[in-house]
């Protein structure tokens, strides 16, 4: 695979609009690839000697378009924009993007994966945009910025997007086999749950719930119980990447019997086993190591408001902000457990083609869509999950639907879009997962009128 030479133009003329630039705002959105896509364009610039600044947003509403149309800053969105791009330029906003969003149209200032018939949801995401980008914008000092490659890849493994198949694939690789060759880069065959650097064993299954393993997810005494079986020592310190190798192959072998038996898809239980990434100048042992756990560690800082605690981990800060990042990942998972508590006893409700739970004001809205997520596997495979969640602006709406959903006609960024529009809301993003904001008052409009969409795009199929 290549990237196709109109993209490479496309970067190229967007690469001469920001070296043109002695001042630039560079807009990003509040999650794991955000940070990331972010700290990739923060980081050129300042290679290149160029004045910048990093803002997060949480959406790109109309009113933080006019903010920063306000500014009158030369503006690079990053891992957002695409779905906005008519208000940026109604806003006469001098604006550069790399996105991955599902796109309202073309541009020329536009790099997104979608416009070079990539998907966006998983051949490319909003950091690995970001990197092509600045490898164009690189020079031979700093060796075409290959190093920002690892950044890069966690930004991609934080949107999920390896989890289509256990691994990263479409223009992805092509950053991927780059980052090999300049051993920045490490890729290994091994479990794909989260915790393998950190989380001890028992911890790190009991947390799985993608596949939900039953009697072990969610269940500390179905997890020792099940090491114990294999004759693996149960201890307080001793993590997956402390296991011997025969250790490793026992319980991988006896996770996906377990699997089997339980009935769940093959499709599912081939993804359980896949490709980790390995940052290589990173510590072993600390979240930043592995791509998974360092994407966690990011969305723990920026789902809270602490993006800025991210954003200085991702510029390279291994003392304070990375011991607050900690801290406030452990306060991360505990809330994800909690959330998924939550829906077990508030119950998920199904209407004809989608299903649903209400948090109410019990689950941040920046996060209920990871839990939404999460609960997939314990609830019905066949229909989107849509979650709903208060906040100062209305009802957050968070929607996940699976791979095979997807295959048999599911978009959720379309549908979500229209339907909330329809209500006078706002929303978009991919076809397995997107979400929206709507007015409270509008909610069970909302529900049937989405029930109805996604129906009628299963039955177009
Ligand atoms: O805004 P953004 O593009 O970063 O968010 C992408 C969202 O899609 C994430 O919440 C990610 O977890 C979700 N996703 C998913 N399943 C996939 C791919 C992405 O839930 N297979
Ligand atoms: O919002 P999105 O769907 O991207 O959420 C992906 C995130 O879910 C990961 O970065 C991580 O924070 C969290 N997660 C987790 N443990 C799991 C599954 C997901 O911490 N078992
Ligand atoms: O917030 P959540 O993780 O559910 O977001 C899922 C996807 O929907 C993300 O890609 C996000 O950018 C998109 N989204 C959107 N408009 C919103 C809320 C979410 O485009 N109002
Ligand atoms: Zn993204």
């Amino acid at each position: 695979m290549q990237i196709p030479d109109e993209m490479l133009k496309r970067a190229e003329y967007i690469s001469s609009l920001i070296k043109r630039s002695d001042e630039v705002l560079i807009v990003t959105h509040i999650d794991a690839d955000g940070i990331t896509s972010g700290s990739i364009a923060r980081i050129t610039l300042d290679r290149l000697g160029i004045e910048n600044e990093v803002v997060f947003v949480k959406q790109l509403s109309d009113s933080e378009i006019e903010k920063i149309a306000d500014e009158n800053k030369f503006t690079w969105f990053t891992d957002l924009g695409s779905g906005q791009i008519n208000s940026i330029i109604d806003k006469k906003i001098d604006f550069v993007i790399t996105d991955h969003h599902l796109p309202v149209m073309d541009n020329k200032r536009q790099l997104n994966p979608h416009s070079f018939g990539f998907d966006g949801s998983y051949e490319l995401s909003g950091a690995t945009t970001t990197y092509i980008l600045s490898r164009y914008l690189g020079n031979r000092l700093f060796a075409m910025n290959v190093d920002l490659i690892p950044l890069s890849i966690v930004g991609a493994v934080g949107d999920l997007q390896d989890s289509r198949e256990g691994r990263l694939l479409g223009l992805n690789r092509i950053v991927i086999d780059e980052g090999i060759k300049r051993k920045v880069l490490a890729v290994h065959k091994d479990l794909r749950f989260f915790g393998k650097q950190t989380r001890p064993v028992v911890k790190m299954l009991e947390y799985t719930f993608d596949p939900y393993l039953p009697g072990i997810s969610g269940n500390e005494a179905g997890a020792i119980n099940f090491l114990d079986s294999l004759g693996i020592e149960v201890s307080e310190w001793k993590k997956w990447i402390d296991l011997s190798e025969e250790e490793r192959k026992r319980a991988v072998n006896e996770i996906v019997k377990l699997c089997i038996s339980a009935g769940i898809p093959f499709k599912s239980i081939k993804r359980i086993v896949g490709e980790t990434y390995i940052l290589s100048h990173e510590e072993e042992g600390t979240e930043l190591r592995d791509a998974m756990e360092f994407s966690t560690l990011l969305n723990a800082t920026a789902r809270y408001g602490y993006e800025d605690v991210g954003l200085k981990v991702c510029l390279g800060d291994r003392d304070g902000a990375f011991k607050r990042a900690r801290t406030l990942l452990q306060n991360h998972r505990r809330n994800l457990s909690e959330g998924i508590r939550l829906v077990d006893e508030i119950g998920i409700v199904e209407l004809e083609n989608i299903q649903y739970f209400d948090a109410k004001d019990m689950i941040l809205d920046t996060i209920v869509g990871i839990v939404a997520g999460m609960c997939f596997s314990k609830a019905n495979l066949n229909k989107p999950i849509i979650a709903l969640a208060r906040n100062d602006e209305g009802i957050k709406v968070s929607a996940r639907a699976t791979q095979r959903l997807v295959d048999r006609g599911v978009n959720l960024a379309k549908a979500i879009k229209l339907v909330s529009e329809k209500i006078g809301g706002k929303g978009g993003g991919h076809s397995i997962a997107a979400g929206a904001l709507i007015p409270e008052s509008e909610v069970d409009r909302f529900l049937k009128e989405l029930d109805r969409v996604i129906g009628q795009q299963l039955a177009r199929a």
